[in-house]
């Protein structure tokens, strides 16, 4: 369905030469028709049209992807409290961010999303705005106030003007390892990709693991994630904001793709790598049968918990790069934004208010081994005792961001880098011919070809 909203939405962009005049019929048809059954699926629609009594609760709705939706709980019962006349109702949905912005998709293109609260990927924002989905939150925030995030947060709710998603907290891609094991065998973290390569051979014959390295291989947005870091780290690009030129069928690009082949047919990434999410490469990670994980920051509650067979035993780094490159860091991370069709925009400018406080994303850093998107949340001695590496996570974002294309059209841009990437994988095109491919269609979706 992804493909098919993504390119629904880009007729509302009207970009790209030759687009046929005939189809839209068909495609906005079948679009609905898929549209109404996610919708239906999760039983949302009811929900915009529900009628409150005047003297209830202002009730606040958001959508939110697993394992979030949980993990919000604690806060969300705090705003409530603290907001009596407030009250945020969380619907669940899937864990891929790319499927929740479908969801998202749907409901603002059939009209009365349900949602108050717009949870946002990065990702998303530039095609949000573009719509005109998004409340424009410029006049809310001082300079003063939005100094306290960090840039490349703010950066990334911003389009054309506009402000529209108060950023929550930070992503940044990374190398996680087993210190153990390294030690065990006198080895440096890596810091190229040879390095990664000789290090996972080296370990696993010496230290009996089963895999080197784990890495998002499955056509999702994940992918095009951990593919922009790689790309960054050969001293490729995607698409360069300021002229839209694409990268993709460059050498650098070639070299990424040709890499990460490589590590599944030496055996150092398992051949399951195409079908692996972020939560299966933890999983895999947390049995102790690999030395290297490329994840978010999540991860290290995860593999540190009381009952993780590798607890205590995991460190970080920036990602590895070519020789005489550096590292990339994919800049992630999640704000709130206001759908600009809500019945209740002061209710929920009062929660971006409260989710934007220092205390309440303090908790939720405590609680989640989050990045917090407030610079002074790092110079916290709570937050400092708790995770120890937390200022590092800040420096590699500081360093090494990469972004992905912030173009309105990303989500297709996205699609096409993982369709080729995927056909790279299973050996259907060769890497060159998957990336001049890919680069093709990338020029084509932004009118550049
Ligand atoms: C993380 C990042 C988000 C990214 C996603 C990909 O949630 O914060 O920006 O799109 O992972 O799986």
């Amino acid at each position: 369905m992804h493909d098919l909203i993504n390119r629904w939405i880009s007729r509302l962009f009207n970009r790209g030469p030759g687009r046929s005049r005939s189809r839209p019929l068909f495609a906005l048809a079948g679009a609905l028709v898929g549209m109404a059954a996610a919708i239906a699926v999760t039983g949302l629609w009811h929900l915009g049209a529900t009628a409150q009594p005047s003297d209830a609760p202002v009730e606040l709705t958001m959508l939110l992807h697993v394992p979030e939706a949980q993990q919000w709980r604690t806060i969300a019962d705090r705003f409530e409290a603290e907001n009596p006349d407030l009250r945020l109702k969380i619907i669940e949905g899937p864990s891929a961010t790319n499927a929740i912005e479908d969801l998202h998709t749907a409901a603002f293109i059939l009209g009365d999303s349900p949602y108050d609260l717009i949870y946002l990927d990065v990702a998303w924002v530039p095609k949000f705005a573009a719509a005109g989905w998004l409340m424009d939150l410029r006049d809310r925030l001082t300079p003063a106030q939005l100094a306290e995030y960090l840039p490349g947060d703010v950066a990334g709710g911003r389009y054309r003007d506009g402000l529209y998603r108060l950023p929550f907290r930070t992503d940044m891609g990374m190398l996680y390892y087993r210190k153990d094991l390294l030690e065990a065998a006198g080895l440096e973290p890596p810091e190229t990709f040879m390095e990664l390569i000789a290090a996972s051979e080296q370990l696993q014959r010496s230290q009996g693991v089963d895999w080197g390295y784990l890495w998002q291989g499955k056509q999702y947005e994940g992918l095009s994630a951990m593919f922009a870091e790689v790309l960054a780290g050969f001293g490729g690009f995607w698409v360069d904001p300021e002229t839209q030129a694409v990268g993709l069928d460059e050498p650098a690009a070639i070299a990424a793709v040709e890499f990460l082949q490589r590590t599944i047919a030496s055996g150092i990434s398992p051949p399951g790598t195409t079908t692996y999410t972020e939560p299966e490469t933890l999983r895999l990670f947390r049995t102790g049968n690999s030395v290297f994980l490329r994840n978010w920051p999540y991860v290290w509650n995860e593999v540190n918990r009381p009952d993780s067979p590798i607890r205590g035993q995991v460190a970080i780094a920036p990602m590895v790069h070519a020789p005489g490159e550096r590292s990339g860091a994919c800049q992630g991370g999640w704000g709130l934004g206001i759908n600009r069709a809500t019945r209740h925009p002061e209710a929920a400018w009062r929660a971006l208010e409260f989710f934007g406080r220092a205390d309440v994303q303090k908790q939720f850093v405590l609680e989640n081994s989050y990045v917090s998107s407030l610079r002074s949340l790092a110079d916290d001695p709570d937050i400092q005792a708790a995770y120890p590496q937390y200022r590092t996570w800040v420096e590699i974002l500081d360093n090494y961001a990469v972004l992905r294309p912030p173009v309105p059209q990303y989500a297709q841009a996205s699609d096409i880098l993982q369709r080729y990437l995927t056909a790279a994988f299973s050996g259907s095109m060769t890497p060159t011919d998957a990336m001049a491919a890919a680069a093709r269609e990338t020029r084509s979706l932004l009118g550049t070809a």
